[in-house]
């Protein structure tokens, strides 16, 4: 987890903008900026290799997971689902009670790991995402932490 004092955030804006996906349009470096500096934001890097990101941010005793990408090259190798524990832990550690997602109803890969991890799904949104102009819905899942 991102400890805002003590982290050289140029550096760690060199580590995120190294990790290489096609997956969602990365933050430029002042939009990395404006995210991390955020008292509520969170953004953890998989460990001990850092290929992999995951954004959220902290309302309350709420999370919201924005995304959660592993570099292409280092896929299925355990690295997302380590992530995800991690994440799971910094928020018990934080006494957050509930995280919430988004996901394509299309992404089955990230739909079985979060279910892997005792996400449930707890509803749909209509034409959330938008690919190549085509409208997608997304499911909402939510897990309790104890
Ligand atoms: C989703 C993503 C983060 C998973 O990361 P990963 O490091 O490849 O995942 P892991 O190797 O830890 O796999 C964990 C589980 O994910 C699922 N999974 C991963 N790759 C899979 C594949 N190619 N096919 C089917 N299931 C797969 C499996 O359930 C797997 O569990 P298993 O190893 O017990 O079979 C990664 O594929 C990614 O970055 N995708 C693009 C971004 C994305 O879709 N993010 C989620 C947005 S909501």
């Amino acid at each position: 987890m991102l400890k805002r004092k003590n982290i050289n955030i140029n550096f760690l804006y060199d580590i995120y903008s190294s990790i290489q996906d096609d997956y969602e349009k990365k933050f430029n470096k002042e939009q990395f900026f404006e995210f991390i500096l955020k008292e509520y934001n969170t953004f953890i890097l998989s460990e001990p290799n850092p290929v992999g990101y995951l954004k959220a941010t902290i309302i309350k005793d709420q999370m919201e997971i924005i995304s959660f990408v592993i570099d292409k090259n280092y896929r299925k190798k355990g690295i997302g689902k380590t992530l995800l524990n991690k994440t799971l832990l910094i928020a018990a550690k934080k006494k957050i009670s509930s995280i919430f997602l988004e996901v394509s109803v299309e992404n089955n890969i990230a739909i079985d790991l979060y279910k892997k991890v005792n996400f449930l799904k707890i509803g749909e949104r209509k034409n959330y995402y938008s690919l190549n102009g085509r409208k997608v819905n997304a499911y909402i899942m939510k897990l309790n932490l104890p």
